[in-house]
């Protein structure tokens, strides 16, 4: 059958051997009046980047490096929705090639405790209107451990390590984009309740403990719930809650 299915996603794909980040590519693409479903794909990137300014380092050719241009109706305060959307789209195309990958809060993807994709997503918005929405994915396909420098082995894992098989970038990327358009179009026409309960089940963390690191301060708790805008909801020692728009997850558990 046809490799890409979707109706919008990737009816644009701008394809480059090397790059430096297909994020700063589709937003200045975007930026340049790109429509939505426009997509940037690299076999490499020199400069890739991760949430807080991290570095998102990947080993050449072996990894799907993939940036959709989104041109939501949602009001700038409705992007954290739109993280979730993202996750349990990637967190499905992971499932569907034999991944038993989770989500941990708010859009890092990890199997077996170890990080096997990441998502930025990159918003261009003034206080009425989102102008563009740039999602950027990356996910570890056919790297193997030896692939990985030393300090990245316990932390990081790849599909092929996970299921034992190297797989297709294009498949993925077309698989990735058909579940990214499928879960975009329940969003549109559902709003966000239906991506918050597939998002609770594909949850990694809700109910475990967790450590949750800001600029300024740490917190141990139990991470309880997702609520109806995205926030992820820690249960305190001291009996109380704490809600977070934004932060990073640490599983306590293990
Ligand atoms: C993270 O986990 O910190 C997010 C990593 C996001 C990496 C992807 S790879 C494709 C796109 N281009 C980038 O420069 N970053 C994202």
């Amino acid at each position: 059958g046809p490799l890409l299915t979707t109706r919008e996603l990737g009816w644009a794909i701008h394809h480059h051997a090397v790059i430096g980040s297909t994020n700063d590519e589709a937003v200045s693409l975007a930026r340049d009046g790109a429509a939505h479903g426009e997509v940037v794909i690299a076999d490499r990137q020199t400069a890739g980047r991760g949430r807080r300014g991290r570095v998102w380092a990947s080993p050449p050719r072996v990894n799907l490096h993939l940036s959709a241009i989104l041109r939501p109706k949602l009001p700038p305060q409705r992007a954290p929705e739109l993280v979730a959307v993202v996750a349990v789209a990637a967190a499905e195309t992971l499932r569907d090639l034999g991944v038993s990958a989770g989500i941990k809060w708010p859009n890092d993807l990890e199997a077996e405790g170890r990080k096997i994709a990441g998502i930025l997503l990159d918003l261009s918005a003034d206080a009425g209107r989102i102008h563009f929405v740039v999602a950027g994915i990356g996910i570890n396909l056919n790297a193997t451990r030896d692939d990985l420098p030393e300090e990245l082995r316990g932390i990081a894992t790849s599909v092929r390590q996970e299921v034992g098989a190297i797989v297709s970038r294009a498949e993925v990327a077309a698989s990735l984009l058909a579940h990214l358009e499928t879960w975009l179009d329940r969003f549109e026409e559902e709003g966000f309740a239906p991506v918050r309960s597939r998002y609770r089940e594909l949850s990694s963390i809700l109910g475990h403990p967790v450590r949750l690191t800001e600029p300024d301060r740490t917190l141990d708790g139990i991470a309880e719930e997702i609520d109806e805008a995205g926030a992820l909801i820690v249960r305190l020692p001291d009996g109380g809650t704490e809600r977070f728009l934004s932060g990073d997850v640490t599983s306590l558990r293990k």
